[in-house]
């Protein structure tokens, strides 16, 4: 179900995917506690209605938006999403417990690097031409194993991370001149759902050192309300423990 949310002329719209949990849903409530339309989109209707719930009553304007990253077409949720976009955040993600190659799957990589690369290209593409019409920002939630080698995230993870470097740089490089401008966000360990997907589940303790969701889309907002002739090429954040 989509459901449309009044827009004026005055509400900036950001469109996140990963919205239902972590980082994408602490962007959501943060921008729309700065009265921002946010577009959530993610697989789990459940989990974008209570990001929408969360948002709405920090006082922003949320639309649920479902969709998989790796499979449906963007270009229909973009039209959703309007012909201006002031940013567009990509948080969806994707890692697996058989990250190894001793042990990975092939349909396991391969559901990664659709997630993780050509999830977030596709995205872009379809939201170009309503970034270029609002002088949008992108911000790419990559992660610290797409700065430095990070052996722990895995073969597909790593590879699928590492490659939105460029994908950043380019667009940087290359619709500039459109005002659109491009951050590499590089976390390192977060706490949330996500480490359920570790061979190994961090306990308590070890979660309690970690970025908080909320750490990393403060970073996000930085990148976000820069003024617009000041682009945050990378961003690299991570909890004083991480080694
Ligand atoms: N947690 C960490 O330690 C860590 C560290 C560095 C970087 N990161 C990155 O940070 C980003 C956000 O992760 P998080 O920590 O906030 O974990 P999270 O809460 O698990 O968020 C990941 C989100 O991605 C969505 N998602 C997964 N596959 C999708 C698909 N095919 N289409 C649409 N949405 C999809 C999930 O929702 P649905 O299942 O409903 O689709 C989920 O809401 C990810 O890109 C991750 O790689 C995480």
């Amino acid at each position: 179900m989509i459901i449309v949310a009044p827009m004026t002329d005055a509400t900036k719209t950001a469109w996140i995917t990963g919205a239902g949990s972590g980082v994408g849903r602490a962007t959501a409530v943060a921008l729309g506690a700065l009265g921002w339309r946010v577009v959530l989109s993610g697989r789990r209707a459940d989990a974008l209605a209570e990001t929408a719930r969360l948002a709405r009553d920090a006082g922003g304007h949320p639309v649920e938006l479902p969709l998989d990253v790796g499979a449906d077409d963007p270009a229909t949720a973009a039209a959703v999403v309007g012909g201006r976009l002031d940013a567009l955040v990509l948080a969806a993600g994707l890692n697996h417990p058989d990250r190894a190659w001793a042990d990975q799957g092939m349909a396991v990589f391969e559901a990664i690097v659709q997630t993780n690369l050509l999830g977030v290209v596709r995205v872009i593409d379809a939201a170009l031409p309503a970034l270029r019409s609002a002088s949008g920002i992108v911000v790419v939630v990559s992660s610290i194993a797409g700065w430095r080698p990070s052996p722990g995230a895995g073969v597909a993870y790593s590879a699928s991370k590492t490659a939105l470097a460029p994908v950043v740089r380019t667009i940087n490089d290359q619709e500039g001149a459109s005002g659109v401008r491009a951050t590499h966000l590089c976390p390192g360990d977060i706490d949330s759902d996500f480490l359920q997907q570790r061979p190994s589940v961090p306990d308590a303790a070890a979660r309690a050192v970690m970025l908080s969701p909320g750490d990393v889309a403060d970073a996000a907002l930085y990148a976000i309300t820069a003024p617009p002739h000041v682009r945050i090429d990378e961003l690299v954040l991570s909890p004083l423990s991480q080694r």
